[in-house]
């Protein structure tokens, strides 16, 4: 069967569209099959933007699992002086997300796959709607090596699904020593805080 998240998507492309509106921005954004939500932006990753606080203005910030792009390219547009990495294993989405950034003038985007993303980059934050579908142990992995890459003050803001697990992820989270708060809460979306982890450095 096949995912969202395979690195080369089989799946034949299907080139589509979506509008992304929000108080601050209007984007039209080019969609394709074998990626996350091409119908629509998902409910999820807009009730995160709309309730994130502004991101820091300047330095390195990550969108983690950026699809074809609306969380990384609306950090762009909020922080025009900042770099924003938009990371993804899918490398359809990741091609995607550039061609996006480029439509929309917004060139301080850098959409790299995962495993090109220069290791001592560290993020003022991370916004994601992350892969939970991947598996807890996958997503737990990948999470522990992208919040460990915060800057000392830095902030992640995670989109989950009351149904698939947030309370347990922000459980977890505070167990690893990651301050987890929630900060929403709409439908069944549940906003998580994370703070940089105290004193610890990158896992890897
Ligand atoms: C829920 S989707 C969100 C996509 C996009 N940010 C959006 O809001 O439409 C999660 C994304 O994470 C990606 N992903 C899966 N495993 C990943 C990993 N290990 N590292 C980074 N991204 C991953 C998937 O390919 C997918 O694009």
């Amino acid at each position: 069967m096949a995912h969202y998240f395979e690195e080369r998507p089989e799946t034949a492309s299907r080139p589509g569209s979506v509008t992304l509106v929000l108080p601050d921005l209007h984007l039209k954004l080019e969609t394709d099959s074998g990626m996350f939500s091409p119908e629509r932006v998902d409910q999820g990753t807009r009730i995160l933007l709309e309730t994130v606080p502004p991101p820091p203005a300047e330095g390195d910030l990550l969108d983690l699992g950026c699809g074809y792009g609306p969380i990384a390219l609306t950090m762009a547009s909020r922080a025009p002086g900042a770099t924003v990495w938009a990371v993804d294993v899918n490398r359809r989405a990741v091609e995607l997300c550039a061609r996006n950034a480029r439509a929309a003038a917004l060139d301080k985007v850098r959409s790299v796959h995962v495993d090109e993303v220069p290791p001592e980059v560290r993020y003022a934050t991370i916004w994601s709607n992350p892969a939970i579908r991947i598996g807890k142990a996958a997503m737990h992995e990948m999470l522990t090596r992208w919040l460990s890459r915060l800057t000392p003050d830095g902030t992640a803001y995670l989109v989950v699904q009351k149904h698939l697990g947030s309370d347990s992820l922000q459980r977890w989270l505070n167990e690893q020593g990651w301050p987890t708060a929630r900060t929403a809460s709409r439908s069944s979306y549940r906003i998580l805080r994370v703070e940089a982890r105290p004193g610890v450095g990158p896992a890897r």
